[in-house]
């Protein structure tokens, strides 16, 4: 009798087993957005583990009226498990701008739960307000919960995530990967979830990071830029110049993609409509942290290039190319710097030193929490450094117009006071004084974009 009950017990634990996990394994997971390859798509990321024949968004809005369907990739992890998912992936297109737009996304298997995002403005009318840092784990991610409140709030347009993500996304198999992009749908489902690979990202030739993300770079390397309002906002790959194992191939590519990049974005009729040009990337050229990272010393790989030859130093392409402000993470904390060029401050017109600055302004924004902790700072500090704070946290950036962006530092220690805020204001964005100039490129650059 008792054997009998469970017999039954087991077959129908079994079946419940196979149904339950048949229903988990095609159910999306992982949702978030980014911006596309064309100006105004919205790109739709998520995961499933078993394979489903079919890859679909349906949205709209008011309703999902709309369909756009995709494709998958199998991304098979590096460790020991071989953990495998399917990354599903769906561009939509031809949207309203501006507009508040429901979606959710799947196949007949099994559909997300739903969610919505604002479409792009129209570049001429958009101010956009972005939130961005560096260095969030899955443990300790001390900015996520007030990031969701402000995202899901709509207080911003995008995010901007400036490389070292979970800590790491290939541990355990790749499980904390898996754990820290279900944490992060909270605030990527919703506005586009922008980012450039940190070193936390390099096990395995970057292969969670390159997979995981759709970001708009279509050159297959990890660099790419887009535009927002007056905003031209460039991602670099920094590792290029640290894991050198992968070969000088990336770097090469990046330089000579950076300085075309850079010399479209300063063809008049590009930058008169993005004036501000806008780099990030994960470690930082100059910092004052009390620790063994090349910032605290004299020289940085990125800013003076490889040793030896000094060649592909990326300071200097940027001053030539008039970037008006670079953004770091790497250090686990903020610091801003006065406008700097090879070493020395060059501050701006009528005693303000963001007002008309005469080289590009840096700031550095790691701290919205990871297992690693915080970290501090050596004195006497820099002339260079204006501004520092270990206080978890991380940055608001409100572009204005063409001629004014503000800042603020948020900080999650002191629940969410702003501890540091200021205007960087352009009445033109000329080239720096002693601009070196590639005219040859501009001019291959005119030929190409007349063609
Ligand atoms: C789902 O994937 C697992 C692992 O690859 C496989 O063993 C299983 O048969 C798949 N299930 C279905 C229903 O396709
Ligand atoms: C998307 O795929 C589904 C299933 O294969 C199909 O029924 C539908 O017509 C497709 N939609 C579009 C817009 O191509
Ligand atoms: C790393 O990945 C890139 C992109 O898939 C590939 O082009 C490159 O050959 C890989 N490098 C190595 C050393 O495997
Ligand atoms: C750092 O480098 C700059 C420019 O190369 C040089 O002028 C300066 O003397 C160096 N400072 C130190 C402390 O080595
Ligand atoms: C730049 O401006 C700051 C703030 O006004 C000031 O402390 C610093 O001395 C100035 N540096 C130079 C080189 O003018
Ligand atoms: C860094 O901090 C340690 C421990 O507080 C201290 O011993 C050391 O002198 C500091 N180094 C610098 C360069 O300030
Ligand atoms: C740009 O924005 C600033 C700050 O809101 C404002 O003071 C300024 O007048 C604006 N400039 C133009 C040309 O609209
Ligand atoms: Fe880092």
């Amino acid at each position: 009798m008792l054997a009998k009950h469970s017999f039954i017990l087991l077959v129908m634990i079994t079946y419940l087993y196979f149904v339950t996990s048949d229903i988990v394994w095609f159910r999306p997971e992982q949702i978030h957005i980014s911006y596309g390859e064309k100006s105004g798509d919205i790109v739709v990321t998520w995961s499933t583990f078993n394979e489903t024949k079919d890859s679909i968004v349906e949205y709209g809005i008011g309703g999902l009226i709309l369909q756009s369907n995709g494709t998958s990739v199998l991304f098979t992890d590096g460790g020991s498990a071989k953990h495998s998912q399917y990354i599903h992936k769906v561009t939509l297109s031809n949207l309203t701008p501006d507009r508040k737009y429901m979606y959710h996304c799947g196949s007949n298997l099994g559909w997300s739960n739903l969610f919505s995002f604002r479409s792009p403005p129209l570049q001429e009318n958009w101010q956009p307000h972005i939130a961005i840092y560096g260095d969030m784990g899955n443990e300790n991610a001390q900015s996520l919960t007030r990031l969701q409140e402000e995202t899901q709030r709509e207080m911003y347009d995008a995010i901007l995530h400036v490389g070292d993500f979970a800590y790491d996304m290939n541990s355990q198999n790749a499980e904390v990967g898996d754990e820290f992009m279900r944490q992060i749908e909270s605030i990527a489902a919703y506005v586009p979830y922008m980012t450039c690979p940190g070193n936390h990202e390099e096990k395995y030739n970057f292969s969670n990071y390159r997979y995981r993300f759709n970001m708009p770079n279509g050159n297959n390397f990890l660099s790419y830029s887009f535009n927002m309002g007056p905003l031209h906002i460039i991602s670099i790959s920094t590792e290029v110049y640290y894991f050198l194992n992968y070969g000088i191939k990336p770097l090469i590519f990046q330089y000579q993609w950076l300085e075309d990049d850079l010399a479209r974005a300063n063809l008049p009729e590009n930058r008169e409509k993005q004036p501000w040009i806008i780099v990030i990337g994960h470690r930082p050229m100059y910092c004052s942290n009390n620790d063994s990272d090349d910032c605290t010393k004299n020289e940085t790989l990125t800013r003076a290039g490889l040793p030896f030859f000094q060649f592909f130093g990326l300071e200097k392409l940027f001053y030539n190319y008039g970037v008006d402000l670079e953004i770091w993470a790497h250090e686990h904390s903020y610091e801003r710097l006065w406008p700097i060029y090879n070493h020395k401050i060059y501050n701006g017109s009528y005693n303000a030193p963001y007002v008309n600055p005469m080289a590009p302004v840096h700031f550095t924004t790691g701290s919205a929490g990871c297992k690693e902790g915080r970290d501090s700072f050596i004195k006497p500090r820099p002339e260079w450094s204006a501004f520092i704070s270990r206080d978890y946290g991380f940055t608001r950036l409100k572009a204005y117009n063409k001629s004014h962006l503000h800042f603020e530092q948020v900080s999650d220690d002191k629940g969410g006071a702003v501890i540091d805020s200021f205007w960087i204001i352009k009445d033109s964005h000329d080239f720096y004084p002693n601009s070196v100039i590639d005219w040859a490129k501009m001019d291959s650059m005119r030929l190409k974009n007349f063609l």
